[in-house]
């Protein structure tokens, strides 16, 4: 028995990077995933690789920051299966400047996809979680959420903020029989972090940084939100899990 089978996951930021690879993922062990991405094309991409390797999923295009749009994805997926069994807030987006050069437009910017969005999805998704009589919320917030890393001041005070709501919501959402956990990755190898790493001095000190000296791959992500959406883990709410070589070990 495939560990998803006969579950709905939505998985916003699905069109590329751990977003993808969390779809593919879900898709492999019997979800029908719902691939949700403001880039609509990509969005369409990841759900036909899906449906060519057998697996079932359906595409939308929806930008996470806007009230209106969340609405009617979670509408549509009402209308088409009548609840939602996980949800992966994973849409997400970085800044990487000194603290005395970020500009409003940058704040704005992370903090309304990253929090913002999730806030809004987590939300709106409350009555097909319920109606699932098992949901799952899988939020991802960062190892720096924690830790303190050279020009992500606007990036980790967002990350930090998806910990905080996440045990929140962990405490809120539980009598309605949905657990929402939060994963912190590390440094994982995806067009968000692409441009610092293709850098090798860069990324050299950015392995220098994690013990097990390699970086993520979206598939270590996604065996992580696999584990956090299944049965295995019907005992686990509010946990934050790091996925990240040993990066949060250190100091
Ligand atoms: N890559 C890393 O090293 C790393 C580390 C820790 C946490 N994370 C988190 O993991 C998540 C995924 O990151 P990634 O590395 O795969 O990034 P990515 O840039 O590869 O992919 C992000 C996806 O989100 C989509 N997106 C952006 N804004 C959106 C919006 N407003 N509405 C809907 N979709 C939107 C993009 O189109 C893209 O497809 C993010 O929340 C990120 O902060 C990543």
């Amino acid at each position: 028995m495939r560990r998803l089978e006969g579950r709905i996951a939505l998985v916003t930021g699905a069109g590329a990077g751990i977003g993808r690879g969390v779809a593919q993922i879900f898709a492999r062990e019997g979800a029908h995933v719902v691939v949700a991405d403001i880039d609509a094309g990509a969005a369409g991409q990841v759900a036909a690789e899906i449906v060519k390797s057998n697996g079932a999923a359906e595409e939308h295009a929806v930008d996470v920051t806007d009230t209106a749009q969340v609405k009617k994805l979670m509408q549509a997926i009402g209308e088409r299966h009548g609840k939602l069994d996980v949800l992966v807030n994973n849409a997400g987006v970085g800044e990487r400047c000194d603290f005395r050069h970020l500009t409003d437009e940058a704040w704005d910017r992370v903090w309304k996809v990253n929090l913002d969005g999730t806030v809004r999805c987590a939300r709106e998704a409350f009555e097909l979680l319920r109606a699932s009589g098992r949901g799952s919320v899988i939020n991802l917030s960062s190892v720096m959420a924690d830790k303190h890393t050279r020009q992500m001041a606007v990036y980790s005070a967002t990350k930090g903020a998806v910990l905080a709501l996440s045990r929140s919501l962990a405490v809120e959402y539980a009598p309605y029989g949905i657990r929402v956990n939060t994963l912190l990755p590390g440094y994982v190898e995806t067009a968000l972090i692409g441009r610092y790493i293709a850098n090798p001095m860069i990324a050299k000190g950015l392995l220098a940084q994690t013990p097990l000296r390699r970086f993520g791959t979206p598939e270590d992500i996604a065996n992580a939100a696999l584990f956090l959406a299944s049965d295995e883990a019907a005992y686990i709410t509010g946990a934050a899990l790091n996925v990240d070589g040993g990066m949060g070990a250190t100091l």
